[in-house]
């Protein structure tokens, strides 16, 4: 019997279903047992987020600041054979339970020495946060194996409309009747099934060297060049933003909203008008910086971590 163990944090319950579905392959096999675990902050950030506490997050969740979460609930004599992380992103970073589960005592003993795949449920800029994560498991011991990203297809700015209503309402529906649908298509969730086989397969044959080319024929990583562009240089911004706020007090100290509503109005204005004249400029200057720009998209959708600037 080979058991795996899905450790999550979905607030909406999509990267719930997200997972469900890559998984699907698995649970219905007679031999693989997979146990579902929910990372649990305390206290839980509420959702829908009211709108000062959903920009107090950002600091933390930039700088990999642990807050506190329920201990997983699971039997530390259980020997998995493979680790599933479930994550959406928050802020171009992981979401601080996540981050509080990889820097915990817990991950050392549940990743040391596995295999893990990452699944991640995201608007469309994930790409700074993974490299976040690959490291956190590699100090957790850990080995990612392989990485599956689910994201909104819609243009930039229509997608940051749609899921800040769907965040500040709880409601993942058409935004006055006009917007999409927030968040990630039912067709590509629905799609996400197509990965269990390969997992399965590895997981069978207790070899996931290869996984991640074979998920990548599966297209289980995508990229629009432009929006890669703007989230490397934003996540810069932000963390100059983050020390900045910090240097006010840590989560709900009211010192630091002044400088939070600095930092909301900064993005909308980036948004706006920054990202369209980036991925302009980024679009000109394509064809002479085409060879570097792909050598890094390479990098980004595989599973090795390079250390520096890490
Ligand atoms: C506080 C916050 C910040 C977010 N920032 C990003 C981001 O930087 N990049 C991105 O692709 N998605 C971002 N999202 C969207 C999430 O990645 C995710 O799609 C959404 O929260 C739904 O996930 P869940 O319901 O499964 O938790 C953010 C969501 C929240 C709540």
């Amino acid at each position: 019997m080979k058991k795996v163990l899905v450790i999550y944090y979905s607030q909406s319950g999509q990267g719930k279903q997200i997972v469900e579905n890559v998984l699907q392959d698995l649970s219905i096999h007679p031999d693989i047992r997979i146990d579902f675990k929910a990372i649990e902050p305390v206290p839980p950030y509420q959702f829908p987020w009211r709108d000062i506490s959903f920009w107090d997050a950002m600091p933390e969740c930039v700088k990999l600041i642990p807050g506190k979460i329920k201990p997983l609930q699971t039997d530390k004599n259980e020997d998995y054979d493979l680790i599933v992380l479930e994550y959406p992103i928050w802020f171009l970073s992981p979401p601080i339970p996540l981050t509080t589960f990889l820097k915990s005592d817990d991950a050392k003993s549940i990743l040391n020495g596995k295999p893990v795949i990452t699944v991640i449920g995201a608007r469309n800029m994930w790409v700074n946060a993974q490299e976040d994560v690959k490291k956190m498991i590699k100090d957790a011991g850990g080995r990612l194996a392989g990485n599956i990203v689910l994201h909104d297809r819609h243009q930039n700015i229509i997608s940051v409309v749609t899921i800040i209503y769907w965040m500040l309402t709880a409601k993942k529906e058409r935004f006055l009747g006009i917007f999409p649908k927030p968040g990630i298509s039912d067709k590509d969730i629905d799609e996400a099934v197509r990965f269990g086989p390969v997992i399965r397969d590895a997981l069978l044959k207790n070899d996931f060297a290869g996984l991640q080319q074979k998920l990548l024929k599966l297209n289980a990583v995508e990229f629009k060049p432009d929006v890669v562009q703007t989230e490397l240089t934003a996540k810069k911004i932000f963390h100059k933003f983050a020390a900045f706020i910090l240097k006010k007090g840590g989560p709900g100290d009211r010192r630091r909203y002044g400088r939070l509503k600095l930092f909301k109005y900064y993005l909308f204005f980036a948004i706006l008008f920054v990202s369209p004249l980036v991925s302009l400029v980024f679009y000109i200057l394509y064809p002479f910086r085409k060879k570097a720009f792909n050598k890094k998209l390479r990098y980004f959708e595989g599973v090795t971590l390079e250390e520096k600037g890490n």
